[in-house]
């Protein structure tokens, strides 16, 4: 495994394989690496020949209030995980490589940016202003600089895979987008990397999130209770354990848009806060 730094060495270290017509998979994180991104690992190698992992803390996908100073850096760690995992190569640029001139200008680093309608307007849209804006700009960066094939990204950020597969799709990139399922902890805890900011009894109670989410499955499957009463029941839950809940919304799967009663594929999206940890989960619903 190689860790590179700069776009011009990843170029370097790519070159070969495209040569050779070897099949190029990507799975862009932040890093503090888990089970969780290290299974979109995993899923990738089934995909293509060599496989890219970018480590890269993207400041424009946070916003002022939030915790893009204190998000965990563990790069060492992160590679040692890699390495077992066999990744092919690392590409962990520091922040002027990826927004040349972003310390004269941190607000717009970017005069371009790349904004998805629609699909980024409710759930942590609505809550989180210029996130995904932050998101599909450094994505398209990042597959700008890779070129891959195939490109990895976990059903956990349930929004954000949506907003990439239409980015692609609008944006003709040339890249196979592929969703890999949520790996969880024992207790049902979405594995994230900011589960490391909780305690241990903090971690046993988020597992109510997961529950609540079954909870809410159920109701739908057995049509016990109205979208709306569902929703309003499973925040109340959520915030009785402790919660302050941000949204805990019944969706279509694919529009993100508030589900009618007629529709059957539909999406549960929940965001709540522990303490002042921000925790996302979700579970799709066929009925
Ligand atoms: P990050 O939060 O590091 O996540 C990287 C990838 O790991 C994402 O595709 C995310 O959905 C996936 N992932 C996280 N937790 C998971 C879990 N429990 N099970 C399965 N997959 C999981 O998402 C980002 O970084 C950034 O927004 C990024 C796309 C890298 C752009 O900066």
């Amino acid at each position: 495994m190689i860790i590179v730094n700069t776009i011009d060495e990843l170029q370097k270290a790519l070159i070969a394989h495209r040569k050779s017509g070897n099949r190029i998979g990507f799975v862009p994180t932040m890093g503090n690496l888990h089970q969780g991104h290290l299974s979109l690992v995993e899923k990738a190698k089934t995909l293509s020949d060599v496989i890219v992992v970018s480590i890269f803390v993207n400041p424009t996908q946070f916003g002022p209030n939030e915790d893009f100073d204190s998000y965990p850096r563990t790069f060492d760690n992160d590679c040692e995980q890699l390495k077992s995992q066999q990744a092919d190569i690392v590409f962990a640029p520091n922040v002027e490589e990826v927004y040349p001139g972003f310390a004269q200008n941190k607000a717009r680093p970017n005069l371009t940016r790349v904004h998805v309608d629609e699909l980024g307007k409710n759930h942590c849209g609505a809550s989180r202003p210029g996130h995904f804006d932050g998101v599909t700009t450094i994505v398209s960066k990042l597959f700008n600089m890779v070129r891959p094939d195939v490109a990895v990204f976990g059903q956990k950020d349930f929004q954000q895979l949506a907003i990439i597969r239409r980015m692609v799709k609008d944006l003709n990139i040339p890249v196979e987008i592929i969703g890999a399922p949520i790996l969880r902890e024992d207790n049902g805890l979405a594995m994230s990397s900011r589960n490391g900011y909780l305690s241990q009894e903090e971690k046993d109670q988020a597992a109510a999130i997961y529950r609540t989410l079954q909870w809410a499955k159920k109701q739908l499957e057995e049509h016990a209770l109205s979208f709306d009463l569902v929703e309003q029941n499973a925040a109340q839950q959520l915030t009785d354990q402790g919660f302050r809940v941000d949204y805990f919304n019944i969706s279509q799967a694919d529009s993100l848009k508030v589900a009618e009663t007629s529709d059957t594929d539909l999406v549960i999206l929940a965001a709540a806060f522990l303490g002042k940890v921000r925790l996302i989960d979700n579970l799709t619903v066929q009925l």
